[in-house]
């Protein structure tokens, strides 16, 4: 059984999707759920689900990010997580904690990478003129949003679309992603996943 440590920042909906995914006869289990963040709604939605969390806020280390990550990297390695997970965490990692999980850190990225990196992806696409969006399930490297690729899920771009109604569409597929990608990533299938909304 391969144990799961999801790392958020806000409200956790994909954290949730992956918590309830791992039950019955699921090859992982989730053993921890940290925030940068003590507000973050997903904390207690994690706490709900009968699952330990933690939270390290980011805003006390006032731009030190080594102490920030010693502090974040603690509570983590004592749940001896095998795989860790990224669920909307919005703190950018440095290459020397990301070595530490290096081939077992998972993101999730609300594009179609390698297409836009970093923020307002849904925005990007739009003024892109592009037909599809998406989002991208990856293994985390030093660089930003550019390691390998797990899985994709592909939604279309309708006319007119508002960025908070393309995110919308977006994460519904985030949500059936994820979870398969998780499954598969612990059993140690590392194929891409490629979904189309239904
Ligand atoms: C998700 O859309 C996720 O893809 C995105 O944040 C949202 C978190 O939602 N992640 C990033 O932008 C990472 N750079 P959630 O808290 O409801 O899961």
């Amino acid at each position: 059984m391969k144990r799961v440590a999801i790392l958020i920042s806000g409200g956790g909906s994909n954290m949730v999707k992956l918590v309830e995914s791992m039950t019955g006869d699921h090859p992982a289990r989730a053993v921890i759920v940290g925030s940068n963040d003590p507000h973050a709604g997903g904390l207690a939605k994690a706490a709900a689900m009968g699952v330990p969390t933690f939270a390290v806020d980011h805003r006390a280390y006032k731009g030190d990010r080594a102490a920030f990550e010693a502090a974040l990297i603690e509570p983590i390695l004592a749940a001896q997580p095998d795989i860790l997970c990224l669920a909307g965490f919005m703190r950018i990692l440095t290459p020397d904690f990301v070595q530490r999980f290096e081939g077992r850190m998972l993101n999730i990225h609300p594009s179609l990478l390698p297409k836009y990196p970093g923020l307002h992806t849904h925005q990007r696409a739009i003024e892109a003129g592009d037909a599809e969006a998406g989002a991208s399930v990856h293994l985390v490297t030093p660089e930003l949003d550019a390691g390998p690729i797990l899985g994709q899920a592909v939604v279309p771009v309708l006319p007119d679309d508002t960025p908070d109604q393309l995110a919308a569409r977006v994460l519904v597929q985030e949500h059936r992603l994820y979870p398969e990608v998780l499954r598969r990533f612990a059993l140690g299938d590392q194929t891409p996943v490629s979904l189309t909304a239904a």
